[in-house]
């Protein structure tokens, strides 16, 4: 918990509200795109029959991923189409001067394993990645981040001296650790390419979340800033960015889309403005809760603490899960937030404290059973229903570790949020179904905080 802007102190920036987030927009701007592909191709079919060569301007909108899926989805829903055709978009290709022409070549080859899925990473100077690392003492001013950065982010092992985890792919993952995981998970990556030009995406493997954390507290807003300024002035001096205007790159980060977006220039407002700055709305970043006003961010899960190496230790932990007996209808794990009158934490501890059924794990004052993984889990592991009201932000992390534990989260929400907040859970929901293969992820339960 080391977060302390009020999510109750919603920014009021109603502006580019996600297009990409609504489906209906989606759909359609997969039909304005696929008929805008078919144009192009008779275009140049036409050109090329006429001797002529063309040129055509960049159509800026296009993303080469969406672009692709917009060839793919008209070659695979449409057989008639596609014989008849095959040719004048082989010419169309061909001589199309799109600086992504040659990635959607790469696309469209059924040979190759990683057509469509090479992944360009740019190789950053260390000042925005690794030189914070070595500096891990600075990255929290409550937390020793020094061991969480180890192990390729993931933290020393946990031992399982009391059975709560299985003996291997548990670790002490920090919450504010994604930065790193994911960098160097992308490290591994099967279709990882040199050559730029025929890559669908470029990542940016810049420490965003690390960035903003050393300066969250006490410092002046030219120093919040710095390195995002800096990194955004970098990126688009490179080849790379000018063949889309850097919207084929995205970032990740481990942090809330809200470190990112200070309201205004005061220094007592909260963050930085790195996802404001024109090039980072060109560019995707992928956090771990996003806006819902926003199209150029998207919700990851939080880490938990494991890490199966494969899909047999995921399938094992769910039996096991699904098997467990369990003896308290519901728990919670957290502090009160006495300052926040709109905050129901105050009502749950109560009536944790009151019920038979309930089990309440109090965090308050270094209580440090609340930070040992062990307790934590047993608990969840222990209860039917595992309530998450929200603290200082939305979402939390403990809402996954509950999931992992066979223990269903249930929400709280002030109806006035109500949409927003389903769109935020449901791209979480979205992104941990295919992450941690949850295949029954539709349950969680929502509470009105009046009911
Ligand atoms: C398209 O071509 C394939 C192979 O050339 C053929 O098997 C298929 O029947 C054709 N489809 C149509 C709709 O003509
Ligand atoms: C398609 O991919 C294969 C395997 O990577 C490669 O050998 C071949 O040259 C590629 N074809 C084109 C047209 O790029
Ligand atoms: C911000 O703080 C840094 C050091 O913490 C200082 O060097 C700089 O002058 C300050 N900038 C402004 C505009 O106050
Ligand atoms: C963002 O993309 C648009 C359209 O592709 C481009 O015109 C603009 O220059 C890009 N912005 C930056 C900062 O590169």
């Amino acid at each position: 918990m080391t977060r302390r802007r009020s999510a109750s102190g919603l920014p009021a920036e109603n502006v580019d509200r996600g297009a990409w987030k609504h489906p209906h927009s989606r759909i359609w701007l997969l039909a304005t795109m696929s008929i805008s592909l078919w144009f192009y191709l008779f275009y140049f079919h036409f050109e090329a029959a006429g001797g002529g060569r063309g040129s055509v301007d960049q159509p800026v909108n296009l993303q080469p991923s969406a672009a692709l899926e917009a060839v793919e989805h008209v070659a695979l829903t449409d057989p008639e189409v596609e014989n008849s055709t095959t040719e004048p978009r082989q010419v169309a290709v061909e001589q199309a001067e799109w600086p992504f022409s040659k990635a959607m070549r790469t696309a469209e080859n059924k040979s190759d394993p990683c057509g469509g899925r090479y992944l360009y990473v740019h190789d950053l100077p260390s000042r925005f990645n690794e030189d914070m690392l070595k500096e891990c003492r600075s990255l929290s001013l409550w937390t020793d981040m020094c061991k969480f950065t180890t192990n390729s982010g993931m933290g020393p092992p946990l031992k399982n001296d009391e059975g709560v985890f299985s003996d291997k792919g548990w670790y002490a993952t920090n919450q504010f650790a994604v930065d790193v995981i994911f960098s160097n998970r992308m490290k591994q990556y099967e279709c990882l390419t040199h050559d730029s030009s025929i890559a669908a995406a470029v990542f940016v493997p810049f420490y965003a979340g690390f960035d903003i954390a050393r300066y969250l507290w006490g410092y002046n807003i030219s120093t919040r800033d710095a390195a995002s300024l800096d990194l955004v002035d970098w990126l688009m001096k490179r080849p790379e960015w000018k063949v889309m205007g850097g919207k084929d790159h995205f970032l990740v980060a481990g942090r809330i889309t809200w470190d990112f977006r200070r309201l205004s220039e005061e220094e007592s407002d909260w963050g930085n403005k790195l996802l404001l700055l024109p090039a980072a709305k060109n560019m995707t970043m992928l956090v771990v809760e996003s806006s819902p006003w926003n199209a150029n961010d998207f919700g990851i899960p939080y880490p938990t603490y494991f890490h199966p190496a494969s899909d047999a230790d995921v399938f094992a932990w769910q039996d096991r899960m699904r098997k467990l007996e369990r003896k308290w209808l519901f728990s919670f794990a957290g502090a009160p937030r006495p300052g926040n009158s709109k905050s129901i934490r105050g009502q749950i501890i109560d009536q944790c404290k009151r019920s038979k059924g309930g089990k309440l794990m109090e965090c308050d004052f270094g209580e440090s059973k609340c930070y040992s993984p062990s307790s934590i889990m047993q608990m969840f592991q222990s209860s039917i229903f595992c309530l998450q009201p929200q603290g200082d932000s939305y979402t939390r992390r403990s809402a996954f570790d509950s999931m992992l534990a066979g223990c269903i989260p249930s929400f709280f929400i002030y109806p006035i949020l109500e949409e927003d907040m389903r769109l935020s859970l449901t791209s979480h929901r979205r992104v941990t179904c295919e992450m941690i293969s949850i295949k029954k992820c539709t349950y969680s339960v929502r509470i009105s905080n009046d009911q």
